[in-house]
């Protein structure tokens, strides 16, 4: 069959007897060999067992365990075709709603070495990531999205004695290394040896200190961020510096901003340096603790911060907020959420997705008041299909 282009995850799209099929780790215009794998009334998911004519798109991808592992999608084309495709698909997503978007692409500094933090799982003492859409292992020395640091602790890692379980493995940009295990096995780590071979900072357990620390600092766009061992932070910094300052550009020394899903504080701090005041609403405990730590040893007074759910937390606040900051989880704005924008109707809402379809599902509710004023995607993800989206809305006048 021929591939005829990538869908909405990456996956490549042909067809049999007229019917779509889906088929990973293929390239737009391969003539390939494949096995039907899943046979459905309206589609069919199929394996690749031979490329019979490469596409003149496909590069060798520079990963050893890219065909198998499900960690990402595009390192067999070049970068600059992932961009072309984030940016039609994002076009695209939204030109199916009726709505045309032009937004400004931002792209990675590297599209590798990127991550700053990863998760492997470990299965019968081997360490890796599942095969996609399966709980097979693909066991892995290292991951080429990973920062340096990282690869440079999995070998170390091997040598816990942790036959299963999940690890953890985030650092800064001064390559410290916090690591978060959660097994039931009895570990055996050797800390001078390790201490010897990584900047560690720490090592959790089951959600217990178990060395050091149990958060690491990380400095970006003048500001020092505190991140607990369980609290969010943008896994890629290059492109999260691009997002704070874009998040600081549009904010005036007038305004009073509500930061929903607010994390460890990043873009409310960076709103705070010029708004009046600040308020960031975070469900997670530890991040909220960060958040007020953060807040004090960069001098920001003007914030304040609350752990709540996003959504339970919108209905009890005052209204007197003319910027909001939104930035879920992939499920994207609860209908609660929506509908309080739409009675309190703030002057800006600024948007940050990670999921395009709930983002243009939100916009389309949003849209009867707001109009999109910009919009950018950032390469937060490079060589996955994940796309981050700004949209920068203001009201209809
Ligand atoms: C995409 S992150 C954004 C964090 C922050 N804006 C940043 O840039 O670092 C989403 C955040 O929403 C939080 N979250 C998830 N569900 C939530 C809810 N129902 N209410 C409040 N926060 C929630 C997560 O813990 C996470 O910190």
């Amino acid at each position: 069959m021929k591939i005829e282009r990538f869908d909405d995850l990456g996956r490549g799209i042909g067809y049999i007897n007229n019917k779509v099929t889906f088929i990973d780790k293929v390239v737009p215009e391969d003539i390939v060999e494949v096995e039907l794998t899943k046979e459905k009334k309206k589609y069919n998911e199929a394996k690749l067992i031979k490329i019979i004519k490469p596409s003149p798109l496909r590069i060798d991808a520079k990963c050893p365990y890219f065909s198998k592992c499900g960690g990402c999608q595009f390192q067999n084309i070049t970068y600059e075709n992932t961009i072309k495709y984030k940016k039609e698909k994002i076009v695209n997503i939204f030109s199916k709603h009726k709505i045309s978007i032009f937004p400004e692409v931002i792209t990675n500094i590297s599209p590798y070495n990127y991550r700053n933090k990863i998760t492997l799982k470990v299965n019968n003492y081997k360490i890796g990531f599942y095969i996609n859409k399966t709980h097979n292992l693909v066991e892995i020395n290292k991951c080429l999205l990973a920062n340096p640091a990282i690869n440079a602790s999995i070998p170390l890692i091997k040598r816990f004695n942790i036959c299963n379980g999940e690890v953890t493995i985030r650092c800064n940009q001064n390559a410290e290394i916090l690591i978060v295990i959660n097994s039931q096995d009895n570990l055996n780590i050797d800390i001078t040896y390790l201490k010897s071979k990584i900047k560690l900072v720490g090592i959790v357990v089951n959600n217990k200190t178990y060395y050091g620390e149990n958060s690491l600092f990380e400095r970006m766009n003048n500001l020092l961020f505190k991140i607990s061992y369980d609290s969010f932070f943008q896994v890629n910094p290059f492109i999260a510096s691009r997002l704070f300052q874009i998040i600081g550009d549009n904010i005036d020394s007038s305004d009073k901003v509500l930061d929903l899903y607010c994390g460890v504080g990043t873009l409310s701090l960076m709103a705070a340096k010029k708004a009046q005041k600040v308020l960031g609403i975070e469900v997670v405990p530890n991040a909220i603790i960060n958040a007020l730590f953060n807040a004090r040893v960069n001098d920001l007074n003007n914030t304040q911060f609350v752990i709540n759910d996003a959504s339970t937390a919108i209905s009890k606040i005052k209204p007197d907020f003319n910027k909001i900051i939104v930035d879920p989880p992939r499920s994207g704005l609860t209908k609660n959420i929506i509908d309080v924008l739409l009675k309190i109707k703030p002057d800006a809402i600024i948007y940050v997705s990670c999921d395009p379809q709930t983002l243009v599902r939100d916009f389309t509710l949003l849209s009867s008041i707001y109009d999109i004023k910009k919009s950018y995607i950032l390469d937060m993800f490079s060589y996955t299909y994940h796309i981050e989206t700004i949209l920068i809305l203001t009201k209809k006048t």
